[in-house]
């Protein structure tokens, strides 16, 4: 086989076989097959697609470049969770405990990366003395005893993927439905998980700015884990504007601790029944997603849920009680309030630009370099939809650095207020099977 052939094949608009696809996969994970034949095939790729049995043969190729995590050794159904980016986004900070709460086992294997604000990880260490440094049994043990433990990355996941990832970035590739697909599908398989949940959202804070693309997207993915035998459903919801109201690690830990309560914003907290109730399911704990539903709200109401948050950050040496006394929680130097500066209602929070604000603080990571600051962040105060008078306060800044007039600038330009009412948008616009 040469590659120059099978570039020539997939330019003309034919579909590779099974082993065409590994050849591939293995030959440039291998260094055998060079960056510039493999970015002349992801750009005809770009161009004439993939069909639904060519995506599944190049996760499952992906799947195979690296290691792959056992969790046969934990009882039960893993069920994961993935949202395709977002800002604000504390649903994985409220799912784990919530589902875990009613016997779904959650084995999550999580990150740091770049972004808005940190990664589940970084979040989870706002907590004095929590820390993801264990080994492969402790992390079995705790599963199989708590319902859930939280591990760094480790092993070689996906090496494929990590290269042809980066090589997309650079040739104008990334935006092309079986290549984004596949990239994600295959990390959640390697990483163990016999079925999925996926969040795929839509709006000015997303990977799929577009409606229809984003259906696309989702559809492609259950597409992809029903054809290789993980269960896979998938939500679309809204991130024009944030996910409830906090964006920073500390805030978004005591956001989630406030919605494990059953206390938390309603956008957010809807979102996390409709996951949590899918998890519940696919995990086979309820035989209909109303069963499912029930028993999160359940144990919401009866603290359950805050009980197996607080076993299992105790589990990996965290304080447990900043559950009850969020106050332990790292905390910025300065709270500054930003005023509405006219009367109206609030219809726009364009959720990226929001986001990197946040970032600007200290929140995030522009670089693989920079430090997290984990007490810095936003809280909103008002969301699309709600009428604010002038003086009010839009945003809450918490901050360690007392001037902050560029971060207020970036959020008057991207928080819009208009005179006449404005229809709230709708946060879960679809669910694909
Ligand atoms: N996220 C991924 O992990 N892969 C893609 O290709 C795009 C977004
Ligand atoms: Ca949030």
């Amino acid at each position: 086989m040469r590659m120059v052939d099978l570039i020539e094949k997939k330019r003309d608009g034919h579909a590779l076989t099974k082993e065409e696809i590994h050849f591939i996969i293995e030959g440039y994970t291998k260094g055998d097959i060079p960056d510039y034949q493999m970015s002349a095939l992801a750009m005809a790729i770009f161009f004439r697609g993939m069909n639904e049995e060519e995506t599944a043969e190049l996760t499952m190729a992906m799947v195979h470049s690296g290691d792959t995590i056992d969790l046969s050794k934990i009882e039960g159904i893993k069920v994961d969770k993935h949202s395709t980016g977002g800002v604000g986004d504390t649903t994985t900070l409220v799912l784990g405990p919530l589902v875990a709460s009613v016997g779904v086992p959650v084995a999550k294997m999580s990150g740091r990366g770049l972004g808005h604000t940190g990664g589940t990880i970084d979040k989870l260490e706002s907590v004095p003395g929590f820390h993801v440094e264990i080994n492969n049994d402790e992390f079995i043990e705790l599963v199989n005893k708590n319902k859930i433990a939280v591990v760094g990355q480790s092993g070689n996941l996906t090496p494929a993927d990590k290269k042809l990832y980066a090589l997309r970035d650079v040739t104008a590739t990334v935006n092309s439905i079986p290549l984004i697909a596949s990239s994600i599908m295959s990390k959640k398989i390697a990483a163990g998980a016999d079925a999925i949940v996926l969040d795929v959202k839509t709006g000015a804070g997303a990977f799929m700015k577009d409606l229809n693309d984003a259906k696309a997207l989702a559809k492609a993915m259950v597409d992809i884990g029903n054809r290789v035998g993980r269960k896979t459903m998938a939500i679309i919801s809204d991130m024009s504007q944030p996910l409830g109201y906090a964006i920073g690690n500390a805030l978004e830990v005591k956001e989630a601790i406030d919605t494990l309560r059953g206390e938390g914003p309603e956008d957010l907290q809807e979102l996390c029944l409709v996951l949590g109730s899918h998890m519940v399911y696919l995990a086979e704990k309820a035989s209909s997603l109303e069963e499912a539903r029930h028993m999160l709200e359940k144990a919401m109401k009866d603290g359950s849920a805050l009980q197996t948050f607080k076993t299992f950050l105790a589990a990996q040496g965290g304080d447990a009680s900043v559950v009850d006394d969020p106050s332990k929680l790292p905390q910025a130097k300065y709270v500054i309030e930003l005023e509405a500066k006219e009367d109206g209602y609030v219809s726009e929070i364009v959720a990226d630009a929001v986001g990197t604000a946040a970032m600007w603080l200290g929140a995030g990571r522009a670089t693989k370099e920079s430090t997290i600051d984990l007490a810095v962040g936003l809280v909103l105060r008002k969301k699309v939809g709600d009428a604010v008078k002038k003086g009010e306060s839009l945003v809450t800044i918490y901050s360690n650095r007392e001037q902050i007039d560029d971060v207020k600038q970036k959020l008057y330009e991207n928080i819009r207020i208009s005179a006449t009412p404005v229809q709230a948008p709708t946060l879960i616009y679809d669910k694909i099977s």
